[in-house]
């Protein structure tokens, strides 16, 4: 990664240091709740673009891996998903997408665990769409003082990436569907190369330029189809 989008990273980190306090944000036309050391939406604009690109199933089962304030979950489930799932290492990002889910009476609907990647499911959860806006810097953050919020934005060397290529299929209902939310800060050659060790091939399916408070960045949904 070059220093100008290293740089980019760590502003945007720090702004996510600045939020001590549980605040709300609007969001697509609703209100949301944000607490301090979770991934915050209302920073970036990519929360508006996969909101909005998603093919959710309606009808169907969906999982978002990584929630954190779990908007995009709560949408799923407002938009005609007729179970969610919500997980996320982050136990502060459990609290909030379950406070979100709480505000907008989804509840019966989002199912929300802690823990890394797909361990908190049980053994036959499967999905008609599994969707990760994944922390796509592949450098190792200069550390800060959460290192719970630093995974929100890095995975050193994409090995959670790798173990999520590995093991998503096992989460997929008959014709169900991978995708992630990326942008040009991401590595998208070594997504590629760990993608097709575990048979996989990354198709990019929306496409857009942000502005973002510390510059530009090309958004992407890329779908995971079988190689
Ligand atoms: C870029 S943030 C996206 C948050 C939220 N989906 C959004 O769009 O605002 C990535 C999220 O993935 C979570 N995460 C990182 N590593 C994880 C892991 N191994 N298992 C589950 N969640 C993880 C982070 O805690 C963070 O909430």
């Amino acid at each position: 990664m070059d220093s100008a989008s290293l740089d980019l990273v760590r502003r945007l980190r720090q702004r996510h240091h600045d939020v001590v306090e549980p605040q709300t944000f609007r969001l697509l036309g609703q209100e949301w709740d944000l607490l301090p050391g979770v991934y915050a939406p209302n920073l970036t604009p990519s929360a508006a673009l996969y909101a909005q690109w998603l093919p959710y199933p309606v009808g169907g089962a969906f999982c978002e891996v990584g929630c954190g304030t779990g908007y995009i979950s709560v949408l799923a489930a407002q938009r005609g998903c007729a179970r969610v799932t919500a997980l996320d290492v982050s136990p502060a990002a459990v609290e909030n997408t379950r406070r979100n889910a709480d505000r907008h009476g989804v509840t019966d609907r989002v199912d929300v665990r802690c823990g890394d990647l797909f361990a908190p499911l049980d053994d036959g959860d499967r999905y008609d769409l599994v969707f990760w806006n994944s922390n796509f810097v592949d450098t190792a953050l200069p550390e800060s003082s959460d290192a719970m919020l630093d995974r929100a934005f890095a995975d050193p060397g994409y090995t959670t990436h790798d173990t999520f290529l590995r093991t998503v299929a096992d989460r997929l209902a008959p014709g169900g569907r991978v995708m992630l939310g990326f942008t040009d800060l991401g590595d998208t050659g070594l997504l590629g190369r760990l993608a097709a060790a575990r048979g996989w091939r990354p198709e990019p399916r929306r496409r857009a330029v942000g502005a973002h408070p510390d510059g530009e960045l090309r958004y992407e949904l890329i779908e995971l189809v079988r190689a």
